[in-house]
């Protein structure tokens, strides 16, 4: 872990579209920065796992590939935000993902005397996204990712980080759901690029390199704003 000390939590924000990386490099930076991995989607589908109010209500929409209402997002990360284990500093992935997010986000920060460190915008090709989901699966027992092609265990079938040895799929990868999935972040989530672009806070990076190459800038550029 990197010894930088911090005078104050990090906020890290990790946009893009489906499939982009978001999920493989917040865990980086959880293990090089000891911040804390923040994923609305993760956290939507323990709601739905669960069987909660919200959870209730986001299962058809994330099956569809549609975004799950802001006021159900907003709260569950409110909720998150007032645990314990985020006081170093957190790292969101897949939030803020409409402007009323954003902004609920920056009241949210502002309560707490916080605010955005960086929004990393990991920038892909569409194309390359359908093959990155459609390969993808994690380790059922800690969640590490995989990928048929791009990052497969050192042993087949065992996963490098905990040994387990069930994998597991997401109900929402499959090709037709990814389109929808896409064509949201287009009209809903590609916005905040400018929003965060006006607030001088953005960084792009190409994500389209192997992994190890876009974790290098991800985590250079990140030692960077928060020390
Ligand atoms: P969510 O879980 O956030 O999914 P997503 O945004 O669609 O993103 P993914 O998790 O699919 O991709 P990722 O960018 O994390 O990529 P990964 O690192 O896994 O959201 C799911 C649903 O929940 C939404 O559709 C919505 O319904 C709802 N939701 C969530 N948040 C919401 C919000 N704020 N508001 C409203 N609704 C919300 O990588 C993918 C694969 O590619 C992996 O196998 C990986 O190994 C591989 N890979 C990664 N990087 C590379 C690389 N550089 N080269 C080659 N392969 C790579």
């Amino acid at each position: 872990m990197d010894t930088a000390t911090l005078t104050r939590p990090a906020v890290l924000i990790l946009l893009g579209p489906p499939g982009a990386g978001k999920g493989t490099q917040a865990r980086m930076l959880e293990d090089r920065f000891g911040l804390v991995q923040l994923s609305t989607g993760d956290l939507l589908r323990e709601a739905v796992a669960q069987g909660t109010e919200a959870g209730k209500a986001a299962k058809a929409v994330m099956e569809a590939g549609e975004l799950v209402s802001d006021e159900i997002v907003i709260n569950i990360l409110r909720d998150r935000l007032k645990a314990p284990d985020v006081s170093r500093g957190v790292i969101l992935d897949g939030f803020p993902r409409t402007t009323m997010q954003a902004e609920a986000l920056d009241h949210l920060l502002a309560e707490t005397g916080q605010k955005i460190d960086a929004a990393i915008s990991l920038e892909v090709d569409d194309a390359a996204m359908v093959e990155r989901i459609s390969g993808r699966y994690t380790c059922a027992n800690c969640g590490e990712g995989y990928h048929d092609s791009f990052k497969t265990p050192e042993v087949d079938g065992v996963c490098d980080e905990c040994g387990g040895t069930e994998m597991k799929r997401r109900a929402d990868d499959k090709a037709e759901t990814v389109a929808s999935r896409l064509e949201a972040y287009h009209a809903q989530t590609a916005p905040l690029i400018g929003y965060y672009r006006d607030r001088g806070v953005l960084q792009e990076v190409d994500a389209m390199k192997p992994i190890k190459d876009v974790a290098g800038t991800v985590q250079s550029l990140t030692a960077d704003v928060i020390s």
